[in-house]
């Protein structure tokens, strides 16, 4: 079982995709615990107020260090962590890989961060893992989070259905999944092609990984040199 807790100051932003689909499931299937804290209730100032202005001036709001103190500091009373990741544009950028080994973990914190960012104080003592989505800014970390449970947590095992079926994703092997089809195999003249049909299951193994490549060269060449 692994347990995940997402601190935010916006937790109706990142609630629904753990209401629905695969990840609903997981959940349902005790396979993961997702449990969200606002980190508006680990504050002692009026108006529960987390963030401040930065010293040196400049535009935009940061993060203070205690409440997120606080609220990992309560968390850490009851158990043990793996990952503290720190959602931010400036992180490692996600793929697979780190997908992969973070689904192998049991308990991790993912902080979101929002406005300027965190105390740079709260990155050098409690995070161990700073994450990316992608070289562009979002207006916090939780829609970066989402993403990031969302990889992870399909690879936890027995969220699948197909078992196998996260082994043959794309980015699995640094590949580019060969195309798929379904029926019927012949529409308005588009056919499937024919290796697909013929049962020869050596032959289709054999023209999926050709595929594969094939798709690789021409549409990520970059994939092929890692
Ligand atoms: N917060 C803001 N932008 C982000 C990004 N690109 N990835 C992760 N967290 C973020």
């Amino acid at each position: 079982m692994m347990r995940i807790d997402i601190i935010t100051v916006l937790p109706e932003l990142i609630k629904s995709p753990f209401e629905a689909s695969i990840l609903k499931r997981a959940v349902e299937k005790g396979l993961v615990e997702v449990h969200m804290h606002n980190l508006r209730d680990y504050t002692d100032k009026s108006y529960n107020q987390v963030d401040d202005y930065q010293f040196g001036g400049g535009a935009g709001m940061v993060l203070m260090i205690e409440p997120i103190d606080k609220c990992i500091s309560a968390l850490q009373a009851s158990r043990s962590y793996d990952a503290i990741i720190y959602m931010t544009p400036d992180g490692k950028t996600l793929d697979q890989k780190m997908a992969n080994s973070l689904s192998l973990q049991k308990n991790i914190i993912i902080l979101c961060g929002h406005y300027k960012g965190v105390d740079h104080r709260v990155r050098e003592r409690f995070i161990t893992h700073e994450i990316s989505i992608g070289d562009y800014v979002l207006s916090g970390g939780e829609l970066g989070a989402a993403v990031l449970c969302d990889a992870v947590i399909r690879l936890i095992p027995g969220v699948l259905n197909n078992e196998t079926s996260a082994l043959t994703d794309t980015f699995q092997d640094n590949l580019l999944a060969p195309p798929v089809y379904t029926r019927p195999s012949n529409y308005k003249g588009m056919e499937v092609p024919e290796v697909l049909l013929s049962g020869n299951f050596p032959k289709i193994e054999k023209w999926r990984e050709e595929k594969a490549v094939e798709r690789t060269e021409k549409l990520r060449p970059d994939l092929l040199n890692k």
